[in-house]
């Protein structure tokens, strides 16, 4: 059963076109912002210094996806016409903009930054959803204690819950600590992630593998055989 996942270790660019072309149901992603990223203790994201890997990594996104499939990524705003460029050069249209405001300030410049934000990318015409998800959605901090900028998996799942249905297979390319693979786990989708810092894809591997033990067990339980 734990073959419902597979997790790759580097650049998402190179790995995916190895893949076949029209093969993921649903993208969820939440690449480096390009923001130079430091965290209290230090800790940095690998390629967020610079953007030469955005147009190079969604090219290969929107190939592997089936057509007429959808893609929520996250992005950086001080860099937002570089990931649209590259977006839109890929092929992708955007069909909708979430926000997850926050209660608490994650940085300050001239503003005390209180939200997240990502993108609704339509390869094709999609089907809309029959219940269409609200675009500012509820927030959540992990801590951050498997990655510098780990997102919660309450945040992701509402996601994967909207724009996928059971067994479809789900991309993200820029795994981490494996959030999006818990969500799918959760929800009985197969996933497939790619991460290129080897410590963060150690940890992914081992959330996720976990994840996917427990949600076996579950369903073992609610069938009457365990
Ligand atoms: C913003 S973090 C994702 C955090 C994740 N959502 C979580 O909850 O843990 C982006 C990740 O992309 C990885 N990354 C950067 N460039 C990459 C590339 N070209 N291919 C694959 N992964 C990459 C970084 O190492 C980092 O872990």
């Amino acid at each position: 059963m734990t073959s419902r996942f597979s997790l790759h270790h580097g650049d998402c660019a190179a790995i995916l076109a190895t893949l076949p072309q029209g093969s993921v149901d649903l993208v969820v992603t939440d690449p480096p912002y390009v923001c130079r990223y430091r965290d209290r203790s230090g800790r940095a994201v690998a390629n967020d210094n610079h953007a030469d890997w955005i147009a190079p990594a969604f090219r290969e996104i929107h190939r592997v996806m089936k057509p007429d499939t959808l893609c929520v990524s996250f992005y950086g705003w001080q860099h937002v016409e570089r990931f649209m460029l590259a977006w839109k050069a890929a092929g992708f249209t955007p069909v909708g903009h979430l926000v997850w405001p926050k209660d608490y300030t994650s940085r300050r410049g001239f503003l005390a930054a209180r939200h997240e934000q990502a993108f609704l990318l339509a390869k094709g015409h999609p089907p809309r959803p029959a219940v269409a998800l609200p675009d500012v959605q509820p927030w959540a901090y992990t801590g951050n204690t498997h990655h510098p900028t780990e997102k919660a998996e309450s945040v992701i799942r509402p996601l994967i819950d909207a724009f996928s249905r059971r067994g479809d297979l789900v991309l993200d390319p820029f795994t981490g600590s494996g959030t999006t693979g818990l969500a799918c786990a959760r929800l009985d989708r197969r996933f497939l992630g790619i991460e290129l810092d080897e410590t963060h894809y150690r940890t992914a591997s081992c959330r996720i593998g976990e994840a996917y033990r427990r949600a076996d067990v579950t369903h073992l339980r609610a069938a009457g055989s365990l």
